[in-house]
């Protein structure tokens, strides 16, 4: 989907005003120098009296007509204290700008406020914010006018005046690689299951090759091969066959060990014979959010040419019921050659992981690190906002929660507690069982994956919670979030091996 927000960069303000004018107040509703020339008549300066508008940080006004000035509009956004603001805030700065734009078509942005500093990064930030907050999913959508969103324009002009214009220009274009990441990630979540299957999700990601991406696309009889019996036992209850893809972006040294991403791409989850209920099933369409992130993550690593080398693997399968569907009591043989009895075919995600993880230890990766909507468990402990991580190596953990906050897609660390639970996946008739009861299910489910990365510093972050949203907020707009791609893409960019 390409963007409804066309953003440009200019150092004054353009000749034609029209439209919606923005302009920041820091603490104390105190405008900067450009209020003069968009708002003669003082009417936003006398509004805030009105409205106890204090400039506090996102807090918005919205004047309408107002008079003498030449534009139809002018929002006054907060910017706060300038002691209070990180390079997080452009970012979530924009997405506030971008929910009040309505139904203009044009819109200029003032970029300054009395005591800030803002350079191009942070101009870049806001125009990131305002592109992923404008982001919408109507490639299906024929009738636009009469959709939820009608009322939007189709494309909207976006100018931001800054005295770091040529800065700003420089770093947004290094922003829209991120962007594209984020989009091609919510698109992925937001297409049905019907139009995605696990051929056509390997064959989006094909499409990276375009970038100097090498991607090979395993067929089902290539994994065969491999033994991976338990990602083939998820995928035979469906008439779509299965695809592992594996992504190599090669932009670091040549001798240097790649670090691994492997991503549960169920391009939709009936939970099979174990078949969840009919309320809120459509959501599973959504259950390759991990292996949309990682898709996204190398699309951006290879549009930036970053100089690391990352390998990406995702397990393309649908779970569904059949004939040829597996069974609860089925035992499946796992590449990694342990052997599993499926007690709950609706476990599914960790199976589909446990293959690609073996494929990716095969690559001797410096740290793994997984990234599923892997449990219930995880949505009820942390809610939608954050999601899990799980680790065995604490250094590698902590490195996820650092990219975690730098990209606003917070995580909490949940215990991995094998020592104590590992048991609870004890099985009698095989290596383990694919469920460990009621309890602490995201961390059975992380004691499972851990059976399959060897010594392998590794985390996983569980995003079962986090991969939608039913309404638009800060820098995401309804439905797919495209949730991790950002903080995998930080990740990536600043990972340092564990000593
Ligand atoms: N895809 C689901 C997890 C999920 C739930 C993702 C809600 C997003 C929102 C996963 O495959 C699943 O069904 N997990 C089961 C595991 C259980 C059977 C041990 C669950 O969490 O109920
Ligand atoms: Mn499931
Ligand atoms: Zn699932």
């Amino acid at each position: 989907m390409t963007s409804k927000v066309v953003i440009s960069f200019a150092a004054r303000s353009p000749r034609s005003k029209e439209g919606l004018a923005v302009l920041l107040a820091a603490g104390g509703a105190k405008f900067g120098d450009s209020s003069g020339e968009v708002d003669p008549g003082k009417v936003v300066e006398k509004a805030t009296k009105v409205a106890a508008f204090t400039g506090k940080a996102l807090a918005t006004l919205d004047v309408l007509a107002p008079g003498g000035s030449p534009y139809d509009r002018i929002l006054a956004v907060g910017v706060g204290e300038p002691s209070a603001v990180n390079a997080l805030s452009w970012l979530k700065l924009g997405g506030a700008i971008q929910g009040q734009v309505k139904k203009s078509a044009a819109v200029t942005v003032y970029l300054q406020a009395p005591g800030f500093e803002i350079g191009g990064a942070e101009a870049a930030g806001v125009a990131l914010g305002m592109l992923l907050r404008a982001y919408r999913f109507d490639r299906y959508r024929t009738k636009k006018d009469e959709s939820e969103n009608g009322d939007e324009p189709k494309n909207i002009v976006v100018t931001i005046v800054t005295a770091a214009a040529a800065a700003a220009k420089k770093a947004f274009a290094d922003a829209e690689t991120v962007a594209a990441g984020v989009t091609l990630a919510r698109d992925l979540v937001n297409e049905p299951a019907n139009k995605l299957g696990p051929v056509e999700f390997a064959a989006s990601a094909k499409e990276l090759t375009s970038l100097g991406v090498q991607v090979e696309v395993l067929t089902e009889k290539e994994m065969k091969k491999l033994g991976m019996g338990a990602l083939l036992g998820v995928a035979q209850g469906s008439a779509r066959p299965p695809r592992l893809v594996v992504m190599q972006w090669n932009g670091g040294k040549p001798k240097e060990k790649p670090v691994a991403f492997i991503g549960k791409g169920v391009v939709f989850d009936s939970g099979g014979l174990s078949i969840k209920p009919a309320q809120g099933m459509e959501d599973m369409k959504g259950d390759m959010g991990g292996a949309a992130a990682v898709t996204g993550l190398i699309r951006t690593l290879a549009a930036r040419k970053a100089k690391v080398n990352a390998v990406g693997v995702i397990g393309c399968v649908e779970n569904m019921v059949d004939g040829t569907a597996q069974r609860p009591g089925d035992i499946v043989t796992s590449m990694s050659g342990q052997t599993i009895e499926v007690l709950n075919t609706d476990a599914e995600g960790r199976l589909v992981l446990a293959d690609g993880l073996s494929l990716a230890v095969e690559e001797a990766p410096d740290a793994i690190v997984d990234i599923a909507t892997l449990t219930g468990a995880a949505l009820a402990a942390l809610g939608p906002d954050m999601a899990a991580v799980i680790g065995s190596n604490a250094d590698v953990v902590g490195q996820v929660e650092a990219s975690a906050a730098a990209a606003d897609e917070p995580v909490w660390e949940l215990p991995l507690a094998a020592d104590r639970y590992r048991k609870l996946l004890d099985s009698v008739v095989a290596d383990m069982k694919n469920v460990g009861g009621p309890y602490a299910g995201a961390t059975t489910a992380a004691i499972f994956l851990s059976e399959f990365v060897g010594d392998v510093p590794w985390a996983h972050i569980d995003i079962a919670g986090p991969m939608n949203v039913d309404g638009d907020s800060g820098w995401k707009s309804k439905g797919a979030t495209g949730f991790g791609t950002r903080l995998l893409i930080d990740f990536a960019t600043n990972f340092t091996p564990v000593g």
